[in-house]
This record gives structure tokens, sequence and C-alpha cells, in this order.
């Protein structure tokens, strides 16, 4: 990967932070790979310092600023104009590129763009030194990727560092404390870019105990870690509690309507912005599971978005508002209240009342990251107003991060989704806003105006374990989120066949020399120590394309359906939430149904699912526009894979797909436990035989044997409640317990 660039002779074009960075990242390829790399500055001179007795650069990554022509003499003049062209549309993080002449040209308008198209270039490898290529334009669909870190500054007694974290501490705080570790938050900061990430949180939306003083005293702590991350385009922001005038003591109220607490916000933004010109700006989960907001002053969401998007407009920040809104205690008794309805119902009469800078974050799905979900119906109604899609890379509720559980092909479906069917907006459109679609159509529903482009949100998977993610195949799904951010049509396989690329670099799969844990340079390609995508030297007798394809094909039997293969073996048909209370791992398949929580199945001896449509039940199915609103309403017409979510249904009733319920619940879930075995005996395959380094393949093996334990548990357990509920024996007289 950065072999190719480093090999070559580079000129770096343009100033900025971010084009200082990519010289740097081009001087540590040349370091390793023997290149050279030249600096040209876009207020030097040209000529003299072009130098006549310089190699003349076969690679050249310029900012094209209007108006003068790009690096000096040394740009192919041909090239430099038909790039120069196509760069003055694509906006401050865009890029060009085309080989011409045994010179590729990379063209950016601002140094973002330049940064975003060295990476690409990285992904391209040899084939962008190779024959010419034809000029491609790139530029990300949304233009807000934001990465949500739920790390707690001070341990919390039963959520640990990271809530929700299977990757272990927090890369940012530890006991209250900065963590101490610059060159991790630097190296992470890199990785975001490289995924197409350009901005993150770096504290827990549930804002306790010290992290409630970030905005003030502990400023310097965001202000460092702004610093370490600024060279890689990362701006930061931060999760603020409502109240937190009152949590510390300065105000009597945190009314969003009273002077003084307007004021309190107003000049905490100005401190912030002092310490962080760039700081990105608030993000808040208000009157929702314990979190304090407006509310309680009589005030509604609105109010309170509006007050902190006032204090942040003078500075250009935005406030992430999260529609994820749970204060209610349900009484599992009473069948008429709908959780899948809570967002939609508190929000969408508010359309239209968030300032500009206002960015409504909504959850994919209407309940909470569960392995299958519809839509969130919010996503569609809300036409004036800006919305960003959630999406949870931390594996809360998809086998937290130990099953493999590769979310590209979920992510894929949500982005592609198509609320009022085929040709209208998708999903990606409306989070996308109409300034940023590509074809300038308008983004809401109905032709109506929209604000839009509130981009995507992602919770992340990321700790301070040595391979990031706690299971090393889980860094696929931070880089996929980034990637369908920037392009929400790529092909979530072949973005899996990238990671893979860059991941395991291509003659680190012949090296049975590798130490353990490292390349034979002791730089481990997948580490988080280590270069993204830098390769062993050493080569060995292997056939490196061989072996390339068995860990290619090794890998893609892993992750391509694993999605899928977790969702066998879980909570069937869209029903969700058979998770054990708390810490939500594992089976417990009434373990939410007599909760306060609003998650229930309804499973009885004649059938299970919850009754969502307007015809009989909560009426949910009415919150959709058409085709879809008719399409779930109809028992015929609902997709298999959430016909439990929208109907109660019994166990005999036939799916599309022409099984039963209950035997498609026996079925799947043998046949899920089946799929992990397999995918246990390929993965053995390969220990031992040097393709990955001995020690990830370890991590994996071990992994993949506690995936098989639960997968098992799973099944058993949901297997064994609907044949003593239903009844109903296999069909195919398998053991049930
Ligand atoms: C889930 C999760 C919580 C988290 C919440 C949120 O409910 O279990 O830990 O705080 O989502 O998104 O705010």
């Amino acid at each position: 990967a950065f072999r190719a660039i480093g090999a070559h002779h580079t000129l770096v074009y343009g100033d900025g932070t971010l084009v200082d960075t990519v010289y740097d990242e081009v001087g540590r390829a040349r370091a390793r790979y023997g290149g050279t790399v030249r600096r040209l500055s876009g207020q030097a001179t040209e000529p003299e310092r072009a130098g006549a007795d310089e190699t003349p650069a076969d690679l050249v990554l310029a900012l094209a600023p209007t108006g003068s022509p790009p690096a000096g003499g040394a740009l192919p003049a041909e090239v430099g104009s038909e790039l120069g062209a196509e760069v003055a549309g694509l906006g401050p993080e865009g890029f060009a590129l085309a080989r011409r002449g045994g010179v590729t040209v990379l063209l950016a308008a601002a140094p973002a763009g330049l940064l975003y198209g060295l990476f690409h270039l990285v992904r391209l490898g040899p084939a962008a030194f190779g024959a010419d290529r034809p000029v491609e334009a790139h530029r990300p669909a949304l233009r807000l990727r934001l990465v949500s870190h739920w790390d707690n500054l001070d341990v919390h007694p039963v959520m640990g560092q990271v809530e929700r974290g299977y990757a272990g501490g927090s890369i940012f705080w530890r006991d209250g404390a900065p963590a101490g570790d610059p060159e991790r938050i630097r190296a992470y900061a890199r990785l975001l870019a490289a995924c197409g990430m350009n901005a993150m949180t770096v504290n827990n939306v549930n804002v306790h105990g010290t992290a409630t003083r970030l905005l003030t005293d502990r400023l310097d702590d965001v202000a460092a870690i702004a610093d370490l991350v600024r060279p890689y385009g990362i701006r930061v922001h931060l999760s603020v509690n409502f109240a937190a005038p009152v949590s510390l003591g300065e105000l009597p109220t945190a009314d969003p309507l009273d002077e003084r607490v307007r004021a309190w916000w107003a000049k905490a933004a100005g401190r912030l912005y002092e310490a962080i010109p760039d700081f990105g700006g608030f993000m808040v989960k208000a009157d929702s599971e314990g979190q304090p907001g407006p509310y309680r002053y009589r005030r509604d969401h609105a109010d309170g978005a509006n007050m902190l998007a006032d204090a942040l407009a003078p500075f250009g920040g935005v406030v992430h508002w999260r529609a994820f809104v749970y204060n209610h205690r349900q009484d599992w008794r009473d069948r008429s209240t709908d959780r899948a309805r809570a967002a939609y119902d508190h929000f969408t009469p508010l359309d239209g009342r968030f300032r500009d800078n206002v960015i409504l974050q909504v959850k994919h799905g209407p309940i909470d990251f569960q392995v299958r979900e519809p839509v969130s119906p919010v996503l569609t109604a809300m036409p004036n107003t800006r919305l960003a899609l959630e999406v949870q890379a931390t594996q809360e509720y998809t086998g937290q991060q130990r099953h493999v559980c590769y979310l590209g092909p979920y992510w894929s479906e949500v982005l592609r989704f198509a609320p009022w069917g085929p040709g209208r907006p998708t999903v990606a459109s409306l989070v996308a806003g109409p300034a940023d679609d590509g074809d300038g159509a308008p983004a809401g529903n109905g032709g109506g105006a929209s604000a839009g482009g509130g981009g995507l949100v992602v919770v992340s998977n990321v700790g301070d374990d040595h391979y990031w993610t706690g299971h090393p195949l889980a860094q696929a799904n931070l880089y996929a989120v980034g990637r369908l951010a920037w392009a929400p049509d790529l092909d979530p396989v072949a973005v899996l066949d990238e990671w893979i690329d860059l991941t395991f670099p291509a003659s680190a799969t012949g090296d049975p020399d590798s130490e353990p844990g490292a390349g034979s340079d002791g730089e481990p390609g997948i580490g988080s120590d280590g270069e993204l995508g830098t390769e062993p030297d050493s080569g060995s007798d292997r056939k490196p394309d061989a072996d390339r394809e068995t860990l290619r094909g090794t890998l893609h039997a892993l992750m391509d359906d694993s999605w899928r293969t977790y969702e066998r073996y879980t909570a069937p048909l869209g029903v969700g939430f058979m998770v054990a209370p708390g810490h939500h791992y594992g089976p417990d398949v009434d373990g939410y149904e007599y909760s306060r929580w609003g998650t229930y199945h309804f499973a009885d001896r004649d059938g299970v699912g919850v009754d969502r449509t307007r015809a009989s039940g909560t009426g949910f199915t009415g919150q959709y526009p058409q085709p879809w609103s008719d399409r779930y309403e109809s028992l015929a017409d609902c997709p298999d894979n959430l016909l439990l979510f929208f109907h109660h249904v019994p166990y005999r009733h036939v799916l599309r797909s022409g099984a039963t319920v209950v035997q498609h619940i026996y079925d799947t879930h043998f046949a899920g436990v089946d799929q992990v075995a397999r995918m246990r005996r390929r993965w053995d395959r390969i220990g031992g035989s040097g393709l990955v380094d001995a020690a990830l393949h370890a991590r994996v093996a071990d992994r993949l044997a506690e995936q098989q334990r639960c997968a098992e548990e799973w099944r058993d357990q949901v297997n064994t409640y609907f044949l003593r509920k239903s009844g109903v024996p296999d069909a195919h007289g398998r053991r049930i317990h």
C-alpha cells in the first residue's frame, strides 16, 4: 500500500497543516521505500524552487488555488487544467486524479482534499502508477462524518471506562485524567482520516461527574486532543450535560429560555473557541434515560437545542441533538404504548423549529441498534430539519466484538433504503441534504425544501486494545462506516476487500518469519502502533499471490455474511431484544419481557411478534410514507425479516419464503450455528501458515470459539423456548432440548 507511494519521486505543492501532513506521510513512506519527496509552497516563486537538477516528479500532489497554475512547471499543463476544472466543483474535501505520460497527478481545491486523495492513492496501490488513468473525481456524499465515543472520564461503576466498549479502556481518558498516550491519539486520527471520517466527540453522551467540567476547568484536556487530531482533519466535538450550569453549581436553573442560562452557554462557547478555534460543536442526549433536558422547565427539544445552537452560531459550531428519547417508564401490561413510536411522536411536531446549526441525530432504527430493524420513520418526516443518521459500530447488540459481525451490509441497506419507493430519495440523500447529494435534487419528502446535511454519526468501537477493536476483524466496521459515509453506494463486500488489502498487505502473507503481533520489520500492519498498510520487506519461497487469495478467501468466508449469520442464531424475524438485560450479551428470551423498557416480543402459546399495524395494533406503520406504510401493514407484503417487528402472528403462519414462522426459527438457529462452526474450521485451516501473524490468529481463534459457544447457547435457548411455547416439533426431528 504505502510502498506504492514511497517508491516515487513526489512533489507536494501547497500550504497548510493538512498539506504538511501529506508531506510528512509521503516522507515516511519515502524513508522506507526509497523515493524522493519535494515540497513547494504556494507562496514561493516557483521556477527557482523547483530546481532544474531535481529528479522530475512522477507523483504530484497539489493544491489548485484558483487562478494560479498548480505546482509551477512541475505539473503537465494539459493534465493540470483538466483536473483543475474538475476540482473546482468538488468542495473542500474532494479531489481529482489522473495518470498521464508516467506522471500521477492528484489535485484538490483545499488541503483536506489532498489528504483524502493521498489515502485514496494508498488504496489504489500500484494501480495508481501503471498505465494511464482517466480523470476520476471524488467527493464525500456526506459532509459531516463523526465518530461518537461513549468514553467516560471517570470509571462508571457499571459501564466502566467506555460505555458499551469492547476494546479495552479509553484512548482519551483514564480514571478521570487524560489517558496519557498522545501518539496513540495521533495514530487514531490518522486511522480515522484514512477511513474518511472528519469529526469526533471525545466523551460519552451520558455526561457524568468530571465530564461536565470539560466545558470549564478541564477545557485544556480537550484542546490537547484537538491539537493532536487536527493534522488529520478531525474536528473535536463535545458531549455536554444540558444541566451543566446547575451541576457545576453556577446557576439555580438550566431553563433554556432564561437569560442567565443563555449567557452562561454563550460564555462557555466563547471559551471553547478561544482554546479550540475549529471546535465542532455539542452533542446532547437530553430528557433520555435519566439525562437532564428542557422538559424539566416545561420547554421542548427545539427550545433546548436552539439555545445551545445560538451559543455556538457566532463561531460556526453545530448542535447534534439526539432523537433517542426514552424517559417514559412503560408498563408491560399496557399494549397501546409503543416505544417504536416515541422518537417520531416527540420530534416531528417540531420540524421547522430548529435553527440551521441544529442537527437532529436519529438512530437508524426506531428501537435501539438491534440486529434487524426497519429504518426510522423520523428520517422521512422532518423535511425542514437537518438530519443525521446514527449507527453503532460498537457491537452492543451484535456480539460485543467477541463475535465476527461485519456490519457494512446492514449500513449499506439502511443508506440505500428508499422510503418513498424506488427512484425516490434514499436515506443517504436525506442525511446528505440538497447541497451535498450531487445532483441538486431536493432531499426532503414530497419535494419540500430541506435544510439537509446532517451526515452520519457512528458510535465508536475503538479502545486501547492492541488491535484497536478487541476483535481484530471488527476494525472492518470502522473502515466500512467511513467509506460508506463517503460513498453510500459502494458495495460493502468490495469495501471489505479494500480493508483486507490495506490491513493484510501483500508480502506480509508470505513471511513465515514475522514476529508474533508484528510484521518482519516490527510494525504490525493491523496493530495500533503500526503503519496503515505497511508491509515487511522480506520475500519468501511461497507464491504470494496464492497465499493472498487464500487469506482473502478466508476473510470473506468469515465476514461477508457474518451479520446475517448473527441474525440467524439470535432474535428472529426482526423481533429484537432477546438479549440478557443490562450487559446485553448472550440470550435471555424473556429478559426484557416484563421490563419497563418497551422492548417486548409477546410470545404466547399461539404466536409471537408485536402488532404495530394501524388496523389492530399500535399504529406505528402509519408513521411511514407510502409505499412502506402499506407494505409493513400488510401481512402478505411485509418483508419476512421484519415480520415480527410489525405483526403478531401464529406460529404456523407461512412466511413469504414458504416456511412457517416456527420452522423458520428452528432452521435459522441450526443453520446459524453450523455457519459459525464452518467459520471456525476455515480460520483454523490458516493457523500456523504464516498468512497472518500468530498472535492475531490466536486472538481471532479464541473469539471464534467463544462465538460458537454463545451461538449454541442462543440456538438452544431460542429453539427450546419456542418448542415449549408452541408445542410444534421440528419438521426435521433435530434435537431441541
Ligand atoms: C443504548 C445503550 C446505552 C446508551 C444508549 C444511547 O440504550 O444501551 O448504553 O446510553 O443506547 O444511545 O444513548
